[in-house]
């Protein structure tokens, strides 16, 4: 596992977004794994950059968000469909067809789950996955006891998932959707490379047990210590309490003299 600990989000921002376009520009037609959520809004703002200055494009590449919440309808101002639309979609040439999110809408959600999974081998796999981490240490909506195995399906939130998303909402934690479809633990471990960002102090403790703790259920995102391809780009805040934070810093000076 790579960490990578920058001085500020904007620098998050900024890094992940230029990895991303690297990986873009090097297989145009990559198959790239979304998150929603406050923390890659920056990543995708910096994206459409790079797509205007004629630096990047995104014509041929296939995208799968993570998640959707179940009974949202699409065009609700909530839904992950138009978060995706408005954050980064409609700024770039991205292919509508080719970009996927799950059918919260679907009358039948379980065969929605199987044909999602079924659409991203179709893929060829998951080239890229980019991915937030709840304070909870979910990743997608894998919350705490989700099986490290899992595939994309129902998954119940949290109380503090729906209390850190009502901000969004503008609403009390109530009025957040009790149900989401997510792809699962398994799923996510399948894309080749894993890029994971994480900003502010709220995520420090979420953060310190994805990286220092043991592999758990109980904290979802420790799965990724067995992934072989994982980087976990952090604000200072966010690696705040990290045990081995100054030998993070130490390997990543090391690996930026040897990629120079
Ligand atoms: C969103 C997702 C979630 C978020 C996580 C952090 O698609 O899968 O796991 O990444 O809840 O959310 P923010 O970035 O709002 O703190």
């Amino acid at each position: 596992m790579r960490v990578v600990i920058l001085e500020s989000a904007k620098q998050v921002s900024q890094r992940s977004a230029k990895h991303i376009c690297q990986v873009v520009e090097e297989i145009p037609s990559m198959t790239l794994g979304l998150a929603t959520g406050g923390t890659p809004v920056g990543t995708y703002r910096e994206m459409i950059e790079y797509y205007r200055q004629g630096q990047v494009s995104f014509a041929q590449v296939t995208t799968f968000n993570l998640d959707e919440y179940v009974g949202l309808p699409r065009n609700h101002a909530q839904s992950y469909y138009t978060f995706m639309h408005q954050q980064l979609f409609e700024h770039a040439d991205f292919e509508q067809s080719r970009c996927h999110l799950p059918d919260g809408e679907a009358e039948d959600l379980s065969a929605a789950c199987e044909a999602y999974e079924r659409a991203i081998d179709e893929a060829g796999g998951i080239d890229l996955q980019l991915l937030g981490i709840g304070t909870d240490g979910h990743i997608a909506f894998n919350e705490p006891s989700s099986s490290l195995a899992s595939r994309t399906r129902v998954k119940a939130l949290t109380r503090q998932t729906r209390e850190d998303n009502a901000r969004f909402f503008d609403a009390p934690a109530e009025e957040v959707p009790k149900l989401a479809i997510t792809m699962g633990v398994g799923t996510i471990c399948e894309a080749t490379e894993i890029l994971l960002l994480a900003t502010g102090k709220g995520k420090a403790n979420a953060v310190r047990d994805l990286i220092e703790g043991p592999v758990t259920a109980q904290v979802p995102a420790s799965a990724l210590q067995l992934h072989p391809h994982v980087t976990v780009m952090l604000d200072e805040p966010a690696a705040s309490r990290l045990a081995r934070r100054d030998y993070y810093l130490h390997v990543e000076a090391l690996q930026l003299e040897l990629e120079a």
